[in-house]
């Protein structure tokens, strides 16, 4: 499912978005695109706005995570790559999950441009609704920005995502706050911080950091699933 969560505005984003945004006026805010038919590039332009990184202050967030030299990070959700591409210089590995097949397509696109070193760093995912589709503990990071709010059954969603990660690995979540923003999808398509926390607790993590204040409208909330507890014949 593809889905906006920015006004769009005079953007440097890629060829693709030369066609004029439907909606300029964060008062008129467009129909969600419920199939991800159509509108990809207002999408494109929407994810890799200028303005974003005023708001989304990428590199703090990405600080959040630690050193991520030795770690595979996974983007679930990644949409053009907004985190993915500021994800791979400093990671080991980053796999760019999405289960919409243009996106994924243009991250590749994206990726063949970069230096020899980090493209090797990078692999895209077409992934299913219900499932990241990682390898057993194969991930020590995972962020998921903008992206909580479309996936269904979110419970279940963490328990299998917890699967793909290592013990000990972070979940980063960062979604818009439940007011009636400027930016942001529908109220529709958000999650009160409250729900995260009780929904990342059910599914087994640990909730070790909530921040309401460092985004302007968004919260972030950092989990990790714990690590293996001893067994009796380990002690
Ligand atoms: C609002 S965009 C956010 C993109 C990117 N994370 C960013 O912040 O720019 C949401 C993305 O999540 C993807 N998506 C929606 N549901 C998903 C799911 N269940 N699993 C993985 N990706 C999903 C969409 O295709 C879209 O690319």
């Amino acid at each position: 499912m593809a889905c906006r969560h920015d006004a769009p505005s005079t953007s440097d984003a890629p060829v693709l978005t030369r066609e004029k945004p439907t909606a300029t006026r964060a008062s008129e805010p467009l129909p969600l695109p419920k199939t991800g038919a159509g509108n990809f590039e207002s999408l494109v332009a929407d994810y890799e706005s200028k303005e974003r990184g005023i708001w989304q202050k990428p590199e703090l967030v990405i600080a959040m995570l630690g050193d991520l030299s030795d770690k595979t990070v996974a983007d679930i959700g990644a949409g053009t790559g907004y985190f993915t591409f500021r994800l791979v210089p400093k990671a080991k590995k980053v796999i760019a999950i999405d289960i919409d097949q243009r996106f994924i397509r243009f991250l590749d696109s994206v990726n063949v441009r970069l230096p020899l070193q980090y493209r090797e760093r990078f692999e895209s995912r077409l992934a299913k609704a219900d499932d990241p589709l990682l390898m057993p503990e194969e991930a020590d990071a995972v962020v998921l920005v903008n992206t909580y709010g479309y996936i269904q059954q979110r419970v279940q969603y963490l328990k299998t995502l917890s699967k793909g990660m290592s013990p000990g690995a972070r979940l980063l979540i960062i979604d818009f706050k439940k007011n009636n923003l400027p930016i942001g999808p529908p109220e529709e398509y958000k999650v009160a911080l409250s729900q995260v926390e009780k929904e990342l607790i059910t599914a087994g993590f640990v909730v070790e950091k909530i921040d309401k204040d460092a985004l302007d409208y968004q919260y972030i909330v950092l989990a990790t699933k714990p690590s293996k507890t001893k067994t009796q014949s380990e002690q």
